[in-house]
């Protein structure tokens, strides 16, 4: 029986439908709000607003649940690959053997960068951050593949170009890395898998081979699993409203990296690793740095803490967290960096500010820790997050694409001046 929503406006009652998603989460249908009653609704930041209905994953922020087409994130985490992840999340089920060895292929098929695209690079200043770099050269693939341009969007186009566009990634992302710091680029070698190629093409050099150490291969494995989907997050909002105007994938998934790349969200793992390491310079003083984080008049947050869903622990957190233990031990890293996190953490979960508001460690608190064990360069670790989101992306906005959902356009409330009349320059 469907259920509704009363509302009350100017004494005259209007029923609204209520929509029931399949994890028994509620939603009042205000599509045809302004149609019946004038209104609008308004909601900064849509803390409050559903903009989609989504099959692709399911978070639960009071509970602490996270799961992609179903499966919990914990199972994926530490059973699947990477790739599997990505079919899972764009294709809807995982992908028996034959199927992963064809998407595997297919993928292996298209790491190679244009050969012309090289020259992006030399353009580059050498301190160019390797998220503008990833983001102008991933929206130039739409210039590469005009086919991709096509508004309606065939199948097998939109899987080349999803195919185009996972293979390809990480061989930008290398070499964004190489050229920031002016050593060759290294090309693809596909006998390695997806984890290892990237490690190759980031490390390796012309001169001497690079070790793969199935240690470290796994934890990039894991992390990029676990920044794979996040329902409606800023830049996956970012990549359906650009591809709602039938913008390409390429042009969305760049519109994505942009908005990753702030310190309020995927931007917030560089930000930690430099937020613990001013506090490890500063004498490693963490009751200090609380103390500064709850001031109303001192702009420093903690980083890598809070959430706009979370009001628990973030899962992600959890695996990454243990994970951050095990990679340590087996590389034998003993970072300082790691005990202060240790620490903020502890004060801060301890702390009645944190408390009352409900700000746990999210998925960026412990990653800047891993990625820098791996030696990955901290300006490299919101590209990690894009690496591991862009299945995420991918799915979401062919998800959005084959609904046929409408172009985003919201609405306002006007705040500014009334009519007024046009004054000469020299009357003013
Ligand atoms: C990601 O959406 C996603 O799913 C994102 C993500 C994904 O996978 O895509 O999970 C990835 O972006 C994780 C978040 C990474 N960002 C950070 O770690 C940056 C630090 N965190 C904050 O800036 C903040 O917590 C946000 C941006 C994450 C959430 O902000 P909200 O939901 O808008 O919450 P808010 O800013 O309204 O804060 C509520 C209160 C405020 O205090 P009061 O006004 O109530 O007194 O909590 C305080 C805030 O001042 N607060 C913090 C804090 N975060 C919130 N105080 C100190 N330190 C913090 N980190």
């Amino acid at each position: 029986m469907s259920r509704t929503a009363k509302i009350v406006l100017n004494e005259n009652e209007h029923e609204l439908p209520v929509v029931t998603g399949s994890e028994n989460e509620n939603a009042i249908d205000i599509s045809k709000l302004r149609a019946s009653t004038g209104y609008i609704t308004i909601d900064p930041g849509y803390k409050n607003t559903g903009a989609t209905t989504s099959a692709i994953t399911f978070l639960d922020g009071e509970k602490g649940i996270l799961r992609y087409r179903g499966y919990p994130i914990e199972q994926l985490a530490n059973n699947a690959s990477f790739l599997e992840v990505s079919y899972l999340l764009i294709y809807g089920e995982l992908p028996n053997a034959v199927e992963l060895q064809l998407f595997e292929g297919n993928i292996k098929m298209h790491t190679l960068v244009h050969e012309d695209m090289k020259r992006f690079f030399e353009a580059y200043p050498a301190k160019a951050h390797p998220m503008g770099v990833l983001s102008s050269t991933v929206s130039s693939f739409a210039t590469f593949y005009p086919e991709s341009q096509n508004p309606n969007r065939n199948s097998e186009a939109v899987n080349l170009t999803i195919q185009r566009l996972i293979a390809k990634l990480p061989t930008l992302a290398a070499w964004s890395y190489k050229n920031s710091i002016r050593h060759p680029f290294m090309y693809p070698k596909n006998h390695l898998n997806y984890c290892e190629n990237f490690l190759n093409m980031m490390f390796a050099m012309p001169t001497e081979e690079y070790v793969i150490d199935p240690v470290i291969v796994d934890a990039i494995n894991k992390l990029l699993i676990l920044h794979a989907d996040h329902e409606q997050n800023c830049s996956t909002s970012t990549v359906r409203i650009v591809g709602s105007s039938q913008a390409n994938l390429y042009s969305s998934v760049s519109a994505g990296i942009c908005a990753l790349w702030g310190p309020l969200h995927g931007g917030a793992n560089q930000k930690v690793i430099e937020m613990l390491l001013k506090i490890h310079i500063d004498g490693g003083n963490v009751d200090k740095w609380v103390e500064k984080a709850k001031d109303k008049n001192d702009p420093f947050r903690l980083m890598g803490f809070g959430h706009r869903v979370y009001k628990n622990f973030d899962p992600r957190a959890r695996i990454i967290k243990k994970s951050c233990d095990d990679v340590l031990e087996k590389l034998g890293v003993d970072d300082p960096l790691l005990e202060i996190a240790k620490k903020l953490e502890k004060v801060a979960l301890e702390d009645d500010y944190f408390k009352e508001r409900n700000l746990y460690p999210n998925v960026d608190f412990y990653s800047g820790i891993i990625y820098k064990a791996l030696r990955i360069p901290t300006e490299m670790f919101t590209v990690m997050f894009a690496l591991g989101r862009l299945p995420g992306w991918i799915a979401q906005w062919k998800e959005m694409t084959e609904n046929n959902e409408p172009i985003g356009r919201p609405r306002q409330i006007y705040t500014g001046h009334g009519s007024r009349d046009y004054v000469d320059v020299s009357k003013r």
